[in-house]
This record gives C-alpha cells, sequence and structure tokens, in this order.
C-alpha cells in the first residue's frame, strides 16, 4: 500500500527531531551518550496526555471539584490528561456569588489539584449568559457592564500568570450566526470586544478564547457568525488568541464532513483552536478518531479537551459520551483516540522542519545533567523539541531497569506532561518516576513561564 502524505510528514518530522536530540547531548555524559541516539519519543506513548505531547498538543478533561476525593476518578484523570478545565468553578456563579465578594475555593482546588498532578488548566468562564449568579442575572445596561468588566479584571488577577487559556466569552451567538440575545448582549453590541480588551488587560500571560458549540460544520449560520467576528477582531487588532470548538457530538449531533475545513479556517485567521468540551453520543468510535485526526490534521489546533473522565461523570450520563465507562474502563473509542493522537504530525508551534538548529534546543544546561543517584543507575537528560513557551526533554536511564528517577525544575518552571513513566509530584517542583513498562527512556514536557534552565535530574536505583 501506498505511503500516505500523513506518514511521510511524520517521518521527515522524527528525522528532523533525531538529528536535533543528537546535536543537543554532545556536551553530556560520554558514557551514556549512546543510550540516547533513539529517543523513547519514537515509542508509541500509552495515555493520551503523552501521546498529545509528542506533537506539541495537550489532551485534557472536565474536573469537577466534587469529585476530587474519589480515588478511582483521580488516578484516571492523574495518569491520563495534561490540560484541566474546573466543569463548573470557575464559572460567574462560583466565583462572584455576591456581587464584588469573591469565591476561589472551588476554582482552587481544581487548578492545585491540576498543577500538582502536571496538568496546565483552561479557565472557564468570565462572561457568559449561563450560569450567572442571581445578582447578575437581575442587571442589565451600565449596571452589567461594569459588572462584567469588574467580574473579569477580579478573577484574572487571582489567577494571574497561572493559566493557559481563559473562555472570556462563551455561547453569545444563535444559530443563525446572530447575536443571542441576553442581558449582557442588553449592554450593547461591543460587549464582546469590551471583554477581551479588559481580560487583556488584566492579564497579558493567559491566551483569550471565545467558545461555543454547533460551530463545527463550516456551512452552518452559526460557525459563519463566529467566523466574521475573529475575523473582524483580527482586522481591528481586537485582542483574542483562540476559539474553542466545544464539540458536544451529543444530544442528536454528530462529527460533520467538513470538520477539519472549520478548524483549518479559524487557525488560518491566525488563532489556536481547540477541541474544547469533546463527547460524542455512545463514545462512537470512527467519530471519535475523525475528530482527533481532524485537528491532529491542522498544526494550529493545540489540544482536545473531553468534557469529563468517565461516563458516569458526564453531564450527559446517558450518552455514555466519554473516553471511560462507568468502573473507569478504557473503552475502544479511547485506543481510536490514542492511536491518532500517536500518529500525529507537528502540533502549533515546532519548528520540526527548519534546517538550522533553534538556539533554545542546543542551550547548554547549567545545572549538570548527569548525577550519580543513591544506587548504580545514572538518568542522563537530552533535548527534544522546543516551542516558544515549553520544552520537551528525553531521560534515559542506564545502569538499572528498576529506578526511581527525581527531577527539581527550577521555579517558574513547571513540568506539564511525561510520558513512559510513573509519575508522582511530591510538589509541583518535584517529579519522580518510576518504571511503568515501557523501558528506560521517558520524556517530560516543560513549561518555561521565561526560564528554560534544565531541572536537576538524580537517579537511585533499587
Ligand atoms: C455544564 C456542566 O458540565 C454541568 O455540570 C452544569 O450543570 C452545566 O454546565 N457548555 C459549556 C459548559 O460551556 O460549561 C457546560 O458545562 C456544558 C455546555
Amino acid at each position: 500500500m501506498a505511503e500516505s502524505s500523513s506518514d511521510l510528514r511524520r517521518r521527515r518530522w522524527w528525522r528532523s527531531t533525531t538529528t536535533r536530540v543528537l546535536a543537543g547531548v554532545a556536551t553530556v555524559a560520554a558514557t551514556a551518550t549512546v543510550l540516547v541516539t533513539a529517543p523513547g519519543a519514537d515509542a508509541a506513548a500509552s495515555t493520551l496526555g503523552a501521546a498529545a505531547a509528542q506533537s506539541g498538543r495537550y489532551f485534557g478533561t472536565a474536573i469537577a471539584a466534587g469529585r476530587l476525593s474519589n480515588s478511582a476518578y483521580t488516578t484516571i484523570a492523574a495518569r491520563e490528561f495534561n490540560m484541566v478545565t474546573p466543569e463548573n468553578e470557575m464559572k460567574p456563579d462560583a466565583t462572584e456569588p455576591n456581587q464584588n465578594q469573591f469565591n476561589f475555593s472551588a476554582g482552587d482546588q481544581v487548578y492545585n489539584w491540576a498543577v500538582s498532578h502536571g496538568s496546565r488548566v483552561r479557565g472557564h468562564t468570565l462572561a457568559w449568559h449561563g450560569q450567572q449568579p442571581g445578582w447578575m442575572q437581575n442587571m442589565g445596561g451600565s449596571a452589567l457592564r461594569s459588572a462584567m468588566i469588574n467580574h473579569i479584571q477580579k478573577v484574572m488577577a487571582h489567577y494571574q500568570g497561572k493559566l493557559a487559556y481563559w473562555d472570556v466569552v462563551n455561547e453569545a451567538f444563535n444559530e443563525d450566526g446572530s447575536r443571542r440575545q441576553s442581558n449582557l448582549q442588553g449592554t450593547g453590541n461591543d460587549w464582546i470586544e469590551v471583554a477581551f480588551k479588559t481580560a487583556r488587560a488584566a492579564d497579558p500571560s493567559v491566551k483569550l478564547c471565545y467558545n461555543d458549540y454547533n460551530i463545527d460544520n463550516w456551512s452552518y449560520g452559526k460557525t459563519q457568525g463566529v467566523y466574521r467576528m475573529v475575523q473582524d477582531f483580527k482586522s481591528r487588532g481586537v485582542p483574542i488568541d483562540c476559539v474553542g470548538l466545544q464539540a458536544h457530538f451529543t444530544g442528536g449531533s454528530s462529527v460533520p464532513g467538513n470538520f477539519q475545513q472549520t478548524i483549518s479556517s479559524f487557525a488560518a485567521l491566525g488563532v489556536d483552536v481547540a477541541l474544547t468540551e469533546v463527547d460524542v453520543t455512545n463514545a462512537n468510535t470512527s467519530q471519535y478518531s475523525a475528530l482527533t485526526q481532524a485537528c491532529m490534521n491542522v498544526a494550529r489546533c493545540v489540544g482536545i479537551t473531553v468534557w469529563g473522565v468517565r461516563d458516569s461523570d458526564s453531564w450527559r450520563s446517558s450518552e455514555s459520551p466519554l473516553l471511560f465507562d462507568g468502573n473507569g474502563n478504557k473503552k475502544a473509542a479511547y485506543n481510536s483516540v490514542l492511536n491518532a493522537l500517536n500518529s500525529a504530525g507537528p502540533g502549533p508551534t515546532t519548528t520540526p522542519t527548519t534546517p538550522t538548529t533553534t538556539p533554545t534546543d542546543t542551550t547548554t544546561p547549567t545545572t549538570t545533567p548527569t548525577t550519580p543517584g543513591g544506587g548504580s543507575c545514572t538518568a542522563t537528560l537530552s533535548a527534544g523539541q522546543s516551542w516558544g513557551d515549553r520544552y520537551n526533554l528525553n531521560v534515559s536511564v542506564s545502569g538499572s531497569s528498576s529506578w526511581t528517577v527525581t527531577m527539581n525544575v527550577p521555579s517558574p518552571e513547571r513540568i506539564s506532561s511525561t510520558w513512559n513513566v510513573n509519575a508522582t509530584w511530591p510538589s509541583s517542583q518535584v517529579m519522580v518516576g518510576t518504571p511503568n513498562g515501557s523501558g528506560n527512556n521517558f520524556g517530560v514536557t516543560i513549561m518555561t513561564n521565561g526560564n528554560r534552565t534544565w531541572p536537576s535530574v538524580s537517579c537511585s536505583a533499587s
């Protein structure tokens, strides 16, 4: 059978990656260099987050604070996902129950759980007609406009510098592409751009998203309405960084044939695109695989979030729409998604075909990358792919197959995902890894947060 163009793309990508990895390791640990000529990244990753991380993307889930005491739930969530959206905890009714009195306890609970398990967080959501506190529902006009601005400023100040994305505005359009009538819309048609401008000023570090459902079909009125708004914002310099397609393929809808065209059309406007709340009636395997593939086929499709962990956690549990059943077992759709993630080409901001090595790939680590540990094993770091905000490191362990590797990541850097390793997190700066059956090479993605110093690493054998 002829090799598909995606196979070719992938092979080219790995070839260039391997070259750069070798360049990056040249200065370290002569005795172990041979071990890293075939970095673990070539092996298929065994979790959703790790598989997505190989192409610079994430795979996330919605997390509910009320379920964090359930260990069956948290075990799966910690293992599989590297992006977390609080399902309800950062919505206006949760964060501002009384006007100008803020409550971040549930939002912080989800946030803290996420980052202490190596995950990033998508904030959801700041301005929305739904789930408003009672006091806001009864408001309109200039009082509501001021309250919306104050809400955005205060909530974003609390999470300043901590989140990867914020859904600034949620669900503001009708099915025909016109604006949805709501108390917010009643304050004036410019409410959305005011929300985005307010958000940019409140936290310039986070990517600002517009999020909606039923914007999957390129020829649908609502899709076109949202597209025109984003196009208009980009042309006038209104700050917007991303569009979230909720992608609820439940309640009678299904993945349209032109889904990839929708994703690539938004991306062509110069925004990140993400699938933000995916669920599919009965977890139809071909639909899950098609939606994942559509995202993987568009470089600027940055990640996928499913709207819950197990079917029993879903807001539409009667449709069994998620990737794990109520007992926490992987469903058939899980494997189709994992396979599509594992065979993906490069993601959004990779530069895999650039002939010259980017400076960040060859940065000499300022900490000694190889440190003998308590037993007879050695962990050696080598550079993996690198992006504007993060980089991958490959870790190669020699001397023992029964190792414990400890990585200390200098603040403000943070590990956002791992693969081919059982990772535990004594703190957000420390990751302790043990073998997960994938061999003695594993990988990590590190968010730079402005700093690219490699972590210190030690190994002990048992
Ligand atoms: C849903 C939650 O999953 C439910 O727990 C809650 O009762 C209602 O909201 N679009 C969105 C999400 O943007 O916030 C919604 O989440 C699902 C639809």
